[in-house]
């Protein structure tokens, strides 16, 4: 699956940014308070007016503080899947079962530093692993091939059964990049620069959703 990034779009014009890529899968939201990472984005109230705007599921990926406060609301304002980050959660799985409780699908990111070992076993309450490929914060940074080894565990474990995810990278990614994080056993991707700085955004995610087909198949 693609996930357009919209910390790339025109915030003047979300709805039309939207519209822009729907052949995409996922809408993914940055949504960033200026403590757990040094920028402020949006919060409920925009994701509120997107999910009226737009038919495409929205993927919120909350990069703030106390996400156990706040991630249940996102679930709530109709987001199809919420990310929160493992460094910033006090109590992660009553999070993502509150998550699920409110009809979302729940996610955990791990940022670059972060390793995948100790939650291991926590990820049986979560239905999306977010591997940060960037430090998060900011779009347009170059991409971290080293933390595709987290990429590759986590397929590990989806493949033998242990669990059931969808393994999500984030940060960097362009038709240069999403070869290796397919190859590692991702299967969702999200771009920003990529898809909205593009000349032709959707046809940027068809291209993209092309060549991690390509690699997934070879
Ligand atoms: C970074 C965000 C990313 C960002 C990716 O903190 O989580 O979603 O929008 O942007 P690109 O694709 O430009 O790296
Ligand atoms: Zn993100």
């Amino acid at each position: 699956m693609i996930a357009p990034s919209i910390l790339s779009a025109d915030f003047a014009r979300l709805g039309e940014e939207a519209e822009a890529v729907s052949n995409a899968d996922w809408l993914h939201i940055d949504v960033m308070d200026a403590h757990f990472v040094p920028n402020l984005t949006l919060g409920l109230p925009v994701v509120k007016s997107l999910h009226r705007a737009t038919d495409l599921p929205l993927d919120c990926h909350l990069m703030i503080d106390d996400p156990d406060r706040w991630a249940p609301g996102y679930a709530e304002a109709g987001a199809a899947n919420v990310t929160f980050h493992v460094e910033a959660a006090a109590d992660p799985v009553r999070t993502a079962r509150a998550v699920r409780a409110a009809g979302a699908l729940a996610g955990l990111s791990l940022k670059p530093g972060t390793p995948i070992e100790p939650y291991l076993e926590i990820l049986r309450e979560f239905d999306t692993l977010l591997v940060m490929t960037v430090e998060p914060g900011f779009g347009g940074q170059e991409f971290m091939a080293e933390v595709l080894p987290k990429v590759r565990l986590a397929r590990s474990h989806v493949t033998a059964g242990h669990l059931r995810l969808f393994v999500e990278v984030d940060g960097g990614i362009s038709l240069d990049t999403i070869e290796a994080a397919a190859e590692a056993g991702a299967d969702v991707f999200v771009a920003g620069s990529a898809v909205y700085g593009a000349d032709d955004p959707a046809k940027a995610v068809a291209e993209l959703r092309d060549r991690a087909r390509s690699a997934m198949a070879g």
